[in-house]
Order: structure tokens, then sequence, then C-alpha cells
């Protein structure tokens, strides 16, 4: 069966997963680089990196998903909508290899990118968005990648089976958070935490048996 899956998505201790003003030259805003360094020093990210606890987390990320989710504003920063020739943050030849669902209220042609990566432009509910990128998964997992308002519609919506968020020692104090509306969230997951040498938490969430779909 298909899962719907999030990994390496990474959080203060007060849960945000951006800071803010997001912009074409900060689009993490005041958080600047600080929420994923532990990643970027990995093996995953680049050759010579690390290859204990971080790595085998982040490795994750790619292995097993057909298809991504995202949101309109991890696509891109604000504004991206009125530049016809944007097409992502990651040049011609982006990470994901898949098809790859930008969540927006304005749509545009499909862009077919090098490398596997077609990045279509949707406007649907999280469980219709989800059911069409399950279909071009092809029965792989689809990615939910983010930001922290889709993960955050997906988590609510009851259709997330395994997450995987990274608690970074840092505290932002403002931003977007993935918590928000999301009580008693432990009920419906099995949670463990592994603490990694480099100071980050990683977090995994596992949807218990017979909750949700
Ligand atoms: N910490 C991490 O690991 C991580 C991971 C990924 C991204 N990020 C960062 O998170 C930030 C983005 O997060 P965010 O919470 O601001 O925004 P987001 O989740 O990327 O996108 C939210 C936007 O997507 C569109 N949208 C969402 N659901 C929709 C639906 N059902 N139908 C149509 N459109 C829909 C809306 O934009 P419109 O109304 O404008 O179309 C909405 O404002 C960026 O800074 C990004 O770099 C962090």
């Amino acid at each position: 069966m298909s899962l719907t899956r999030i990994h390496n998505m990474s959080i203060s201790l007060d849960g945000f997963a951006t800071g803010e003003p997001q912009s074409a030259d900060a689009p993490f805003g005041h958080a600047g680089e600080r929420l994923h360094e532990w990643m970027f020093a990995t093996r995953f990210w680049g050759a010579g990196g690390t290859e204990g606890v971080d790595d085998a987390f982040a490795a994750r990320h790619n292995i097993g998903c057909g298809a991504e989710i995202m949101g309109a504003n991890k696509f891109g920063p604000p504004g991206w909508q009125d530049d016809s020739d944007w097409k992502g943050w990651w040049g011609p030849n982006p990470p994901f290899h898949t098809p790859t669902f930008v969540l927006t209220h304005h749509p545009r042609p499909p862009i077919e990118m090098a490398g596997g990566t077609t990045f279509h432009f949707l406007q649907a509910s999280p469980a219709e968005a989800l059911a069409t990128a399950a279909e071009a998964a092809g029965g792989l997992d689809v990615r939910i990648g983010g930001g922290a308002t889709v993960v955050r519609d997906f988590v609510a919506a009851g259709l997330v089976d395994h997450m995987h968020l990274v608690q970074v020692p840092i505290v932002l104090g403002r931003g977007v958070r993935v918590w928000d509306g999301l009580e008693a969230l432990e009920d419906s997951y099995d949670i463990e935490a592994v603490s990694s040498p480099s100071g980050v938490t990683h977090l995994t969430f596992t949807r218990r048996v017979g909750d949700g779909a």
C-alpha cells in the first residue's frame, strides 16, 4: 500500500519550520540556514559529509517515493506567481526526480525539468491532491515536502502515515509553526526520539494501526 510520508522537516525548539519574512534573498527569513545545518553536514547532502545518525535519517528522504506535494511558499518566494519564468529554487535538474505537485491558488501549466521532475500546479483539497499524487506515484509512496502550512494541513486531515521531524536547538520566536491546531497529535501516532551527537533530535511519528485511513 502506498504511504504518505514526511522527511527531514526541520523545526526550531518552539516549533517553527521557517522564520520570517520569506524573500528571494532569505527563503527561511530570519532563520537563515540554521534549520538545516545538520543536513548540510551529511553525506546525503554532499560528498565527504558525515555518515552517522543524521545521514541515516536524511537519506530516507529519497527512498521509495514516487511523487512529492509541496506548498506554494516552498516552491518560490512571495510573488513568484507573477513571474512566468519562475521554475523553483533548484535549477534545471531539481532533486525530486518525480512528478511534483505544487499546491497554489494560482495554477499554471506543468513545467517539465531535467532528471524526471515535472512540476504540476494544483488547486485542490489535501485529500484530492493526495489522490492525484498517489496515482502519479505509480504504487510508490507520496512525500509531503512542506512547508509548515502544507504539513500541518495534511496531518490535520489525517492523511500522513509517517513523519520525520528534526528538532534543532534554536529558538526562533516567530515564523510559521507546524504544531498549531494539532492538539493531542500523540493520541494518533507512536512517537520516538533519537538524539544525535550533532545536537539535533530526530522525531518519528508513525500512525497507530487502526487510526485514520
Ligand atoms: N524546515 C523545513 O524543513 C522546511 C521544509 C520545506 C520548506 N520549508 C520552508 O517553509 C516555508 C514555506 O512554508 P509556508 O508554511 O510558508 O508555506 P507552504 O506550506 O510552502 O505553502 C502554503 C501556501 O501554499 C498554497 N496552498 C496550500 N494549500 C493549498 C491548497 N489546498 N490549494 C491551493 N493552494 C494551497 C497557498 O498559497 P497561495 O494562496 O499563494 O497559492 C498557501 O499560502 C519556506 O520558507 C520554505 O523554505 C521548510
